[in-house]
């Protein structure tokens, strides 16, 4: 079988890595993909948009690639598996109507709160007015989330009200555009955050080891927030017995609230979950994608074929798959960006040191990268994330730190605290 893979960050080259080592899959086209892809064995990189349905579906069938594994959330949202299934397909994402779950924050807030999913209280708004009204009544501190898709950067947490206002003032301003237009304003949750990724077949809904990431800039979880500085999963923070209640409390009911809608989701459900002091799971937000860098430490653990599982939710058949069978081992990623991420970096630096890295028995996952010549370039944000397993947390961390020395390439950043909360 052949497989197609729709991005080209991090979590795309896990993907397409993964997938590759299954006897199998015989071969792996990236769009667009990346400087890592285009290096992974079995697979190759095709320059077309992410959103181009129409060629995706055109190169899909005069390339016989039946396994479409759709990456980020914007495709989603834009409608990629309304637009490819009934044709022979099998989709692995769910429909514009589900990818709604992460596309419109009010949206999976009243699908929560009907269906009783334990969630920060909250409320939405369509004007300023009523919104700043909201915000005086409640006090600080308290959160103001855009609507809509803003590329991870629609949320403030707001510790004082004077924050919130201008958050709120910033939104309607037309800052994130349309997202923005409409707002939940929520209570503010303390506790460690857990990502636990989950597939469905829209019937059946499993989660994967649960992991945890690092989503500040700065050492000691601070300064602006980024799309991930790094993972480690299975995280202790998430024992068996809590796992379970995720399981009945969030994940279950909120595949059967997807289904009293009519929507038929086979893809990732992504519960971002803050653990309250009381030990409470709740949900932060709903993502309908693999978190990244999450999926960079997930992965690596998987002890079968990753088309296998993906097969199970694109033809239903995920009741009847034995329990995911997992690596006895801890994983640790350490994101190395360019230096100015989240804000301004510059792009084209060469980087080297893969080799000796690859040696030192990491797993080296390319996110803003490209393929020039020879070289690879620097080409984002988040660079690379760099993966090590170990029979520990405290060797996976310290092997992957020895990769990442090993890589070099003008005005890197990393943090060297990734995985301080389980090394304690
Ligand atoms: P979201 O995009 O909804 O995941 O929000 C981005 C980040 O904002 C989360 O990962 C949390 O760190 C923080 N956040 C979101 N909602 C809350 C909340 N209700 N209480 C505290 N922090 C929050
Ligand atoms: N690492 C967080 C996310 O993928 O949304």
């Amino acid at each position: 079988m052949r497989a197609l893979v729709v991005g080209n960050g991090g979590r795309e080259h896990a993907i397409a890595w993964k997938l590759s080592q299954s006897d199998q899959i015989t071969h792996v086209y990236c769009i667009p993909g990346n400087g890592g892809t285009a290096r992974t064995p079995k697979c190759s990189n095709i320059a077309m948009g992410i959103t181009d349905f129409e060629g995706i579906e055109r190169f899909a069938l005069v390339n016989n690639a039946s396994l479409i594994v759709v990456g980020p959330e914007a495709p989603l949202a834009a409608g990629i598996t309304d637009s490819l299934q009934g044709k022979g397909f099998e989709i692995f994402g769910p429909t514009q109507a589900g990818a709604q779950i992460e596309s419109s924050k009010a949206w999976a807030k009243q699908l929560m709160e009907s269906s009783g999913i334990p969630t920060a209280k909250a409320a939405v708004f369509e004007d300023a007015e009523s919104a700043v009204d909201y915000v005086r009544t409640h006090g600080a501190p308290i959160v103001v989330k855009a609507d809509g898709l803003a590329s991870g950067k629609g949320v403030t947490v707001a510790q004082t009200v004077d924050e919130a206002l201008s958050a709120i003032k910033a939104a309607f301003s037309g800052r994130f555009g349309d997202a923005g237009q409409r707002l939940v304003i929520e209570e503010y949750l303390t506790g460690q955050e857990v990502s636990v990724l989950a597939v469905t077949d829209g019937q059946t809904i499993r989660a994967l080891l649960p992991a945890q990431d690092h989503k500040t800039i700065g050492e000691g979880d601070v300064g602006a927030n980024t799309g991930g500085m790094g993972a480690y999963a299975p995280t202790p923070i998430l024992p068996s017995t809590l796992l379970n209640r995720v399981q009945t409390e969030i994940l279950e009911p909120t595949l059967h609230a997807l289904q009293r809608q009519s929507i038929d989701y086979r893809g990732v459900l992504y519960a971002g979950l803050i653990i309250t002091p009381e030990g409470e799971p709740k949900v932060i937000e709903f993502n309908c994608r693999f978190g990244d860098p999450e999926i960079q430490v997930v992965l690596p653990l998987l002890d079968m074929p990753f088309d296998q599982l993906l097969l199970a939710c694109t033809q239903q058949t995920l009741a009847e798959l034995p329990p995911i069978p997992w690596k006895d081992a801890a994983a640790a990623c350490v994101v190395m960006a360019s230096g100015g991420y989240p804000g301004a970096y510059q792009r084209g630096f060469k980087i080297s040191g893969f080799e000796v890295a690859n040696e030192q028995g990491a797993v080296v996952f390319h996110a803003g990268t490209k393929l020039t010549g020879d070289d690879i370039v620097t080409d984002g944000g988040r660079v690379l994330g760099v993966t090590s397993l170990g029979d520990t947390f405290e060797v996976a961390i310290a092997q992957a730190y020895k990769a990442v020395d090993a890589i070099q390439f003008e005005n890197s950043y990393h943090r060297r605290d990734i995985g301080h909360r389980v090394l304690k």
